[in-house]
């Protein structure tokens, strides 16, 4: 695996790959690497001629009370991993390169970066999708992989890949959970054993809507009273049914939708999400 520093080298790189008549698949991160991420490492080496991942724990999508400070830099064993995985590119970029003195250009994207976590973190999605722009233009990647743990993030990215005419497909992956079925994440490793407990009910009270849902409720407002009332150990950042892909709030379970959660518990904010389609309806099922 070629360590890659530069935009530069980077683009160099897939370049040459390309010539070759490889096509390039791009798993972009910030580090602190586990299974979740690796899901996303395999599938780029599985479907693509050349696999890159990146590791760059991007400042403009933290705010200045945020955590990234403390943020997990396990560089070593990242390193180790996408190394065995099959992974033939880590791309590094410094911060000081992505972000050089006077740097003032953004990217917005408009409609599915407001409410849920671009509600709570204003700054977050305009800071994610520069730096996802910037890493396209560093990897030309053909596919780049995503995790449905930040669905919202997918459908912004999707939104700016297709808006801004860049010609990279964006894939969607499920969400990778621990035994017990807490969602993982680099921020889990904040968690103390007695939170790390308590996390749990997250995943718990969206499975138990599924099985809700599943059983026949359509009401969007139930749905959301009953994961709020399964997080009563946390502080509640949101809970909201919105419609998969728009990300606007839906009032009844009438199409494909996201049930998406924000809590804290402790100092630690934790995100997960469900996605759910209704059974379309029999159109030539007997009325009565
Ligand atoms: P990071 O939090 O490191 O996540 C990198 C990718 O891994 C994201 O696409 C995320 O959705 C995915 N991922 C994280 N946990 C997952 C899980 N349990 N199962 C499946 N996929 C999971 O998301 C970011 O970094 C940044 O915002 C980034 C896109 C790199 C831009 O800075």
């Amino acid at each position: 695996m070629i360590l890659l520093e530069t935009a530069d080298a980077m683009r160099a790189w897939s370049r040459a790959r390309r010539a070759e008549g490889r096509t390039i698949g791009f798993a972009p991160t910030m580090g602190a690497l586990h299974e979740g991420h690796a899901s996303l490492a395999r599938a780029a080496v599985r479907e693509c001629g050349a696999a890159v991942a990146s590791i760059f724990v991007n400042p403009t999508q933290f705010a200045p009370n945020e955590d990234f400070d403390r943020y997990p830099r396990t560089f070593e064993a990242d390193r180790a991993m996408l190394e065995g995985i099959g992974v033939h590119a880590l791309y590094l970029p410094s911060a000081r390169d992505m972000y050089p003195e006077s740097y003032s250009t953004y990217v917005e994207v408009g409609g599915v970066s407001e409410g849920l976590c671009g509600g709570s973190r204003p700054h977050f999605f305009r800071g994610v999708a520069t730096v996802v722009t910037k890493l396209f233009n560093a990897v030309e990647p053909d596919r780049a992989y995503f995790g449905q743990k930040d669905a919202q993030q997918c459908a912004v990215i999707r939104r700016m890949a297709r808006d801004l005419d860049t010609g990279v497909e964006i894939v969607q992956m499920p969400i990778v959970r621990e035994a017990d079925g807490l969602a993982m994440s680099s921020r889990n490793r904040y968690l103390g054993p007695e939170e790390r407990a308590r996390a749990l009910c997250i995943s718990r009270s969206l499975f138990e809507a599924e099985r809700r849902m599943r059983g026949g409720l359509r009401d969007a407002a139930a749905v959301v009273a009953g994961v709020g009332a399964g997080l009563a150990e946390t502080r509640i950042d949101y809970v909201e049914l919105v419609d998969a892909e728009t990300m606007r709030p839906v009032a009844a379970v009438d199409r494909p939708v996201l049930l998406a959660a924000a809590a804290w518990v402790g100092d630690t904010r934790l995100i997960d999400n469900i996605l759910f389609t209704p059974d379309a309806p029999k159109e030539d099922a007997p009325c009565c």
